[in-house]
């Protein structure tokens, strides 16, 4: 029989897991508040020297709440996310005007305290006091998500509750602070996002996601956000084996790359080419589409290619440029209209 999910990370801790860390090695609920607080969005390793100075200055409850934000925000300047810094000095002053400047013991206190979630507030104590509580930070989501295969995307409430239920019904039944570094250990060190070291891991033998093959599908990504699509035609106006670019304004999408004629409604098509680019042309052939990514939108391009029977030459303004292929496809264009470029040569 495989032991407990507890026992075996906690044997494993014992000899793998990091035990000289300057928030260990303490019961004073200040101190590991603290360190928790700054292990929000901050690796360990940016956060020692900020810990050690931060508490050389505020070295109690007391002296931070008394302290000017000023200076806190000083003390925490290069670790980022300032909210962090206001919050905890608040929650000091709320400490010392409700508490009696002890910090308090009962979970709902704690997590009552601003900057402090639940998982923080179960962290907090679970160390300080050994209370059993259960923590699920991002490192514990992600160890969870694979050990049990649990799909679809953590920060989804569905889901989260999901991974609170099984935290909670994991906790040995003592050893609390130890079991609590353990997990996060283990996420930091071994189930980490992008190199697993599965091979090393105490949970291998009941890992779900191991045993599916599946270890890098969880947890779930963030599903993509919905992003607008914007629908454009592109003319090729091909005359004499010369394709037509535009020079596109300096401003916006491609500023100042070489482009293809746009158009909103193809039903437009022959006017706009005679009378923009002084064009003729018998029909505009739709080719198959083409769609292209941009960060905040895709864009959906309607290719058209549109043979030219006679060419004005009075027509020819600046800003444009009659170009063979391969001239066209070694010129300063965008992506999408070099993939249509690709095209046309490769249709010979
Ligand atoms: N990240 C969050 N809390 C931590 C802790 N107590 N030790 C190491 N990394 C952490």
């Amino acid at each position: 029989m495989i032991p407990a999910f507890s026992a075996r990370l906690l044997s494993w801790h014992k000899r793998h897991g990091r035990h000289d860390l300057p928030w260990q090695g303490t019961r004073d609920p200040y101190r590991i508040w603290l360190a928790e607080i700054m292990l929000q969005q901050t690796q360990v390793a940016a956060v020692i020297p900020y810990y050690q100075g931060f508490l050389q200055r505020f070295p109690d409850i007391a002296t931070l709440a008394a302290a000017p934000q000023d200076e806190v925000l000083r003390l925490w300047s290069g670790l980022g996310y300032y909210s962090r810094a206001r919050n905890l000095r608040r929650a000091a002053q709320l400490v010392v005007a409700h508490h009696g400047g002890a910090f308090p013991r009962a979970l709902d206190d704690i997590e009552a305290l601003p900057g402090i979630g639940r998982s923080t507030a179960a962290a907090i104590a679970a160390f300080a006091y050994g209370t059993r509580a259960a923590i699920l930070d991002g490192n514990v989501k992600r160890v969870l998500a694979r050990h049990f295969a649990v799909a679809g995307f953590p920060g989804e409430k569905r889901i989260e509750k999901q991974l609170w239920q099984l935290a909670q019904e994991l906790l040995p039944p003592r050893a609390l602070a130890r079991y609590t570094q353990a997990i996060m250990d283990l996420g930091a060190t071994l189930c980490t996002r992008a190199q697993p070291a599965c091979k090393d891991c105490p949970l291998h033998a009941s890992c779900a996601a191991l045993a599916l093959g599946r270890v890098r599908e969880f947890p779930t990504p963030r599903p993509a956000k919905a992003v607008p699509t914007r629908t454009t035609h592109m003319l090729l106006l091909m005359h004499k084996g010369e394709l037509l670019l535009e020079k596109r304004p300096s401003a916006g999408i491609w500023g100042g790359l070489w482009s293809l004629p746009e158009l909103e409604d193809s039903a437009d098509a022959k006017r706009h080419c005679r009378t923009r680019y002084g064009c003729s042309i018998a029909a505009a052939q739709p080719l198959d589409p083409l769609a292209h990514g941009f960060t905040h939108f895709r864009l959906q391009i309607q290719p058209l290619l549109c043979p030219v029977n006679k060419l004005s030459p009075a027509a020819r303004e600046a800003g444009q440029i009659w170009l063979s292929l391969e001239e066209a496809h070694g010129a300063a264009i965008p992506v999408p209209v070099r993939r249509l470029i690709e095209r046309l040569l490769s249709r010979g």
